[in-house]
C-alpha cells in the first residue's frame, strides 16, 4: 500500500452490501413494487425502523439525520413510520412469517420520550408484533437515556440494547461533536445493567479525531470494566457527507484522522485486550464475552440473505432477490405516506451471482467461510471460483486455506473490507460505494 492510500481520505472504507449502493436506480422500482406484491421466498424475515432523531451532529456521522426537529416535525415522523409499517404489513412479500429481528436504528432511536416511544410502539402494534423475534436491538446514546426510559424499553419488548459510547475521553468526545461525555455512560450504564436486557452492547471507534495510543488502550480498559455481553469497534472512515469531509474538500486541510496502519494496530491491541479479558472475536468489528449465550439474529441473519424490510427515511432493505432504499429527503417521504404511497426512492434486482458475491463478502468478516455452504446453496466452488484472489491473500498474510475452509489471519481480518472488491464483478471494482 502506497503512503498516500495509507492516509485516511475522503470517502467510504465500510462495505455492508453489493452490488454497490451507485448502482441501484428509480428504474427498477418496478421489481421491488413485484417483490411485494409476490408471496415471500422461504427465507427468514427482519425489520429495521430508522429514527433518524440526535441531539448533535457527530462531525464524522454519514447517517440521514437530524438535530432540528421539534416535537410537531417529530410527530408528523412518527405518523408516517406508522402509516410505512401499516402498508407493509399488508403486503403479499409478508407471507406469514413472523419477524425473526428488529433493530431500531439511527440517528438516536433514544432520543424519542418515553411518551413518544409508547405511543409509537402502540400505534405499530396495531399491525405488527415482534413477541416472536429472538431480538429486538435498539440503538441509544447514553446522554438520552434516564431509569425511566431505559425501563420502558425493557417493556417494550427491547432484548438487545446497543450504546453509542465511541470513547470515554471527554476531550475527544467533544472535539469528535458527540453530544455525551463520559459522566453519562456511566450514569446509564446501572440503570441498562439493572433492567436485565438478554444483551448489551457498546459501540467504539477507533481513530476519532485527537486519539493517542494511550487513550485508546484506557478506552478499551474502561469499555472491558463494564463487562457489555459484545463490543462493536469501527475504523473511523470519512464517507463524503461528514462534517470532517466537507472541510478537507472545502478548505484543503490534512485529514485530521490517523492512517489506516495506525488504525488496524489500535484495533488490533483492543483484540488482544478484550481476549485477555475473556471475550472471543466474532467478527471483524465485533467481540463476544459468551459465544454460547450471545447471537447476533440481525448480522447473522442479514449475512445470510435473509429478506430485510426497511422502514424510515433512506432506510436499506431487500426482498425476495431485490435490493431497495427508501426516499431520503423529509418532506417527499413523510409526503409519500401522508398520500399512502411506499416512499420507495431506488431498487437493484440482484442476478444469482451478485446474491452469491453479497454473502461471500458479507460472511468473510466473520472471519472464515465454508465452502460446502456455498456449494449447497449456490453450486459455486468459491476455492475455484476466486483461485487468484485466495492465492494472493495467502501470499500476502491475510488468508489461510485449509481444505474446505478459508479463514483470514488477524492481519486480513483487521482489513477485510479492503479485501472485498477483489471478489466484485469487474464493472462494479471501481465505481463509487455510496
Ligand atoms: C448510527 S450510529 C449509532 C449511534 C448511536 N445510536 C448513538 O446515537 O449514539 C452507528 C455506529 O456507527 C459508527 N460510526 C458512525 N460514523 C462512523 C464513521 N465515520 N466511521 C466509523 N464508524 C462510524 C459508530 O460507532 C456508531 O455508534
Amino acid at each position: 500500500m502506497s503512503s498516500k492510500s495509507a492516509n485516511t481520505e475522503v470517502g467510504s472504507y465500510f462495505i455492508s452490501n453489493y452490488p454497490p449502493f451507485s448502482q441501484w436506480s428509480a428504474d427498477q422500482l418496478g421489481e421491488v413494487r413485484a417483490a411485494f406484491c409476490a408471496p415471500p421466498a422461504p427465507v427468514s424475515l427482519g425489520l429495521y425502523l430508522h429514527l433518524p432523531f440526535c441531539r448533535k451532529r457527530c462531525k464524522f456521522c454519514y447517517f440521514k439525520v437530524f438535530t432540528d426537529k421539534n416535537s410537531e416535525q417529530v410527530e408528523r415522523y412518527l405518523a408516517a413510520l406508522s402509516r410505512e409499517i401499516e402498508l407493509v404489513s399488508q403486503l403479499p412479500v409478508m407471507g406469514d412469517r413472523p419477524f425473526r429481528f428488529v433493530y431500531f436504528g439511527g440517528g438516536t432511536p433514544s432520543f424519542l420520550s418515553v411518551r413518544q416511544l409508547t405511543r409509537l410502539v402502540d400505534r405499530l402494534r396495531v399491525n405488527i408484533r415482534w413477541d416472536q423475534a429472538e431480538e429486538v436491538t435498539f440503538e441509544c446514546e447514553p446522554g438520552t437515556l434516564s431509569e425511566a426510559k431505559v425501563h420502558a424499553l425493557r417493556e417494550l419488548g427491547v432484548t438487545r440494547l446497543s450504546l453509542g459510547v465511541e470513547h470515554f475521553d471527554d476531550e475527544i468526545l467533544r472535539e469528535n461533536g458527540r453530544a455525551h461525555e463520559s459522566a453519562e455512560i456511566y450514569k446509564a450504564w446501572p440503570w441498562i445493567e439493572a433492567a436485565g436486557f438478554s444483551s448489551t452492547n457498546i459501540d467504539l471507534i477507533a481513530g476519532m479525531v485527537g486519539e493517542t495510543g494511550s487513550k485508546w488502550k484506557e478506552t478499551v480498559r474502561r469499555a472491558i470494566d463494564l463487562q457489555p455481553d459484545s463490543v462493536t469497534i469501527y475504523q473511523m472512515e470519512l464517507p463524503f457527507n461528514t462534517v470532517y469531509s466537507q472541510a478537507i474538500l472545502g478548505q484543503r486541510i490534512e485529514t485530521p484522522v490517523a492512517d489506516w496502519p495506525t488504525k488496524r494496530a489500535w484495533v488490533d491491541d483492543a483484540f488482544d485486550q478484550f481476549l485477555q479479558a475473556g471475550y472471543s472475536v466474532s467478527s471483524a468489528y465485533t467481540l463476544v464475552k459468551d459465544p454460547q449465550r450471545v447471537n447476533f439474529s440481525y448480522r447473522d441473519n442479514l449475512w445470510q440473505g435473509s429478506d430485510l424490510l426497511a422502514t424510515g427515511i433512506a432506510s436499506f432493505g431487500h426482498a425476495s432477490g431485490v435490493h431497495y432504499q427508501n426516499l431520503s429527503e423529509w418532506d417527499v417521504y413523510c409526503g409519500a405516506l401522508e398520500n399512502g404511497e411506499l416512499p420507495l426512492m431506488r431498487a437493484a434486482r440482484i442476478t444469482p451471482h451478485q446474491a452469491l458475491i453479497r454473502e461471500l463478502i458479507l460472511l468473510l468478516k466473520r472471519g472464515y467461510l465454508e465452502a460446502a455452504y456455498f456449494r449447497q446453496k449456490f453450486g459455486v466452488e468459491i476455492i475455484d471460483h476466486w483461485r487468484d484472489v485466495w492465492t494472493q491473500y495467502q501470499r500476502d498474510g491475510f488468508v489461510r486455506l485449509t481444505g474446505d475452509r478459508v479463514e483470514l489471519t488477524r492481519q486480513g481480518l483487521l482489513r477485510v473490507d479492503s479485501l472485498l472488491p477483489a471478489f466484485f464483478e469487474p464493472e462494479h471494482r471501481s465505481v463509487r460505494y455510496t
